[in-house]
């Protein structure tokens, strides 16, 4: 059975690391190899990156900077843990991968998609998720569950994160077979139990 690639993505507040942990909690305990890495981050540098990019009092980082970051970050993470646990076969989720740069700097800063893909093309070697979870919430709803202490990003107008969130559906009409919209649930239960039948087809059959 080949290494699976699920990748999370949502706007704040959309619950995506909770949903993310139960599943892989969820895999685990069906003996199946699995690792859970999150973006930025993942690894030692890409957490030291993370601080950077998060860090509110960075306010005059420029959006390529942020944009060049963000990739730096993700091609640590692909040849130091993503890649490898592919060649061996393993099931990998990750929190957020390329698509968030396509919303966050793309749609919502306005950075050049065809930089953000050939940028994202050497960043990610090519590999591409096999399901793309995108938990979807209105941003209004997001914002009330994030706490009062915001990050550099969370900091941003609502008109910023509409952005982001229009970019998500849109990314998701051109990507119709890899990324599928998991409506949230106010029980949580019910959206994980929705996101298991996705995996199910994906990762359960055959191993
Ligand atoms: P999170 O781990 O809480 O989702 O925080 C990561 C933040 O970074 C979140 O606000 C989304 C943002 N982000 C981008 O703007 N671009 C990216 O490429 C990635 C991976 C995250």
């Amino acid at each position: 059975m080949p290494g699976k690639l699920i990748t999370f993505e949502g706007c704040e507040g959309s619950g995506k690391s909770t949903q993310s942990n139960n599943l892989y909690n969820y895999l685990k305990r069906r003996g199946l190899p699995v690792i859970h890495i999150r973006e930025p981050g993942g690894t030692k540098i890409g957490e030291q990156i993370r601080q950077i990019l998060l860090n509110p009092q960075n306010k005059t980082m420029t959006p390529l900077c942020e944009t060049l970051l963000y990739m730096a970050a993700r091609r640590e993470l692909v040849e130091s843990a993503i890649e490898p646990a592919l060649k061996q076969h393993k099931i990998v989720i990750c929190d957020r991968f390329l698509d968030s740069t396509r919303v966050y700097q793309g749609y919502g800063l306005g950075v050049a998609m065809k930089l953000i893909e050939d940028v994202g093309r050497l960043a990610t070697k090519g590999i591409e998720p096999d399901l793309t979870v995108f938990l979807g919430l209105p941003v209004e709803i997001g914002f009330k569950r994030v706490g009062s202490v915001k990050d550099r990003i969370e900091q941003r107008s609502k008109a910023y994160h509409r952005r982001v969130r229009k970019g998500y559906l849109n990314l998701a009409k051109r990507f119709p077979s890899r990324i599928k919209i998991i409506k949230v649930d106010n029980d949580k239960n019910k959206t994980q139990e929705k996101i298991r039948k996705l995996v199910e087809g994906l990762c359960l059959s055959g191993r």
